[in-house]
């Protein structure tokens, strides 16, 4: 396994601020995959994601919401959050034309993303959530591909 960061957290707010730093270096094109158990901070972490990206509308957490997009002031690109948790399969995600969000120009988040493996951009920036306590996440970080790499190395760079 190539590069990999690991970086724990001690609160809701403190992962919805890791998840803002990293928001802040997303680039047109970016994929992030999110994997990990219900709890592990997976919506927390893309709350704050969203924002640090400069997500305009308020970010609920898209329990029901296959897909929620947002936009942003400084220009058109989007932020896909893709929800995959009420997914049986792959073939789900098909029907969903998960094709066209793909081409759409902006950063695609997608939670629970190992369900929809197979389906999922080469270059992502994955992130493993793991439960280590009470309020104790863990968040590994790696990534299968070169842009993934430039976001790991600014994951790195703030911690
Ligand atoms: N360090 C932490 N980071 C994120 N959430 C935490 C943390 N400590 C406790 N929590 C709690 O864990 C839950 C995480 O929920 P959520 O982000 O929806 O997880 P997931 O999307 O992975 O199912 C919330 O109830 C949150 O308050
Ligand atoms: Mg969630």
């Amino acid at each position: 396994m190539e590069a990999q960061t690991m970086i724990t957290t001690h609160s809701a707010q403190a992962t919805r601020g890791l998840g803002q730093q990293i928001g802040g270096h997303l680039a047109d094109g970016d994929a992030v995959c999110l994997s990990g158990e219900l709890g592990a901070g997976k919506t927390h972490f893309i709350q704050g994601l969203a924002h640090g990206w400069g997500a305009l509308e308020p970010v609920t957490s898209p329990t029901y919401t296959l897909l929620n997009t947002y936009t942003r002031q400084k220009d058109t690109q989007r932020f896909y959050h893709l929800d995959c948790y009420r997914l049986a399969g792959p073939e789900d995600a098909v029907t969903l034309a998960f094709d066209d969000i793909l081409d759409a120009p902006g950063v695609l988040v997608i939670e629970w993303a190992e369900r929809i493996e197979g389906l999922l951009p080469e270059d992502c920036l994955w992130i493993g959530a793991e439960v280590t306590g009470e309020t104790a996440r863990q968040f590994t970080f790696w990534a299968s591909g070169p842009r993934a790499l430039k976001l790991l190395e600014a994951v790195g760079d703030s911690h």
